[in-house]
């Protein structure tokens, strides 16, 4: 089977080119950039971009199973999602393994998670095969939001089941092993994928306390004064960033995000990687 990567540039899509690459797979990299492509064995670097239809149906051919990484936040991400997945399913794609977000819905508070929801039910129009790996947070990204002495928004007493990007990125490499296999097994599923704690802006702030051996605090915005906090700091920054931003917080005072699932450990085969030991790695560096 032909399986290709997106993202692999970035974080995720990088950790599964290569886990794969590891195992001995070849790979089709789709990059905006091939000249950027990782370092990697007998793998085919293919310039693409999402929004382009007939770059990424080429860059696509032959493909069997793909894993889609999403792209960055913009006002035009859906769109670019959609030719993506329309480019995937013309290309004759068998298996889209697609990266969406906890609770991807159309009217979730987290107002980026809405171009997944999006994404997902045009995945599911298509005749591709689909796995959706919809993680929380990412634990990395709570540890940098969190690198403040003061971490501000209005999350009230709200948690977060927050996941370690490479745990992500090791289940999505299973995961896509396995469909390489012939295993049927992740034919048409939605997988969940949070750490297995659920934790408040006040205990994050205590681990980064104790690991970093610096005072932080939680404190706790009106939803008025989030808006103007982050409108005064970034003056430049268009509304629909600036809303998105916020509802970070909201979806997490909510309890949107709260639950922790169990689909994790079982794509890994261990428990998740805990909140501690990933700003442990990442004050390491
Ligand atoms: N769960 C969370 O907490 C969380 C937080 C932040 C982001 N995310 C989402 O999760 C995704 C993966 O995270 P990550 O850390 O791996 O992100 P990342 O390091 O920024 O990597 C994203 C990759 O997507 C590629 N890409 C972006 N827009 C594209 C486009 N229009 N056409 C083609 N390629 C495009 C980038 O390619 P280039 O190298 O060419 O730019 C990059 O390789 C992000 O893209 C974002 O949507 C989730």
């Amino acid at each position: 089977m032909n399986i290709a990567i997106t993202g692999s540039i970035g974080n995720i899509g990088g950790m599964v080119a290569r886990h794969l690459n590891t195992c001995g797979l070849s790979l089709i990299l789709p990059l905006r950039n091939p000249a950027k492509a990782p370092d990697l064995s007998n793998c085919e670097a293919r310039r693409f971009a999402y929004g382009d239809l007939e770059l990424a149906k080429q860059a696509l051919n032959g493909v069997d199973v793909l894993f889609m990484v999403s792209t960055a936040e913009s006002p035009t991400r859906e769109q670019e999602h959609l030719t993506f997945v329309q480019a995937a399913s013309e290309a004759g794609v068998q298996h889209m393994v697609y990266l969406s977000f906890a609770q991807a819905a159309l009217d979730s508070t987290f107002t980026l998670v809405r171009t997944h929801a999006v994404a997902e039910n045009a995945i599911r129009q298509t005749n591709m095969r689909y796995t959706f790996l919809r993680d929380n947070f990412y634990s990395e990204m709570m540890a940098t939001i969190a690198n403040a002495p003061i971490i501000a928004g209005p999350p009230d007493d709200g948690r977060v089941a927050c996941v370690s990007q490479r745990d992500v990125a090791k289940a999505a490499a299973n995961v896509i092993a396995d469909i390489a296999c012939g295993n049927h097994r992740h034919d048409n599923q939605t997988y969940t994928l949070t750490g297995s704690q659920s934790l408040s802006f006040t205990e994050i702030a205590a681990v980064l306390t104790e690991i970093t051996g610096k005072l932080h605090r939680y404190h706790n915005e009106t939803l008025e004064e989030a808006f103007a906090s982050r409108k005064a700091e970034y003056s430049d920054t268009p509304d629909w960033q600036i809303e998105a931003w916020v509802s970070t917080y909201t979806a997490i005072a909510k309890g949107e995000l709260a639950a922790v699932s169990d689909d994790l450990p079982q794509l890994l085969g261990r428990a998740p990687l805990n909140f501690e030991d990933v700003v442990r790695a990442q004050y390491a560096k």
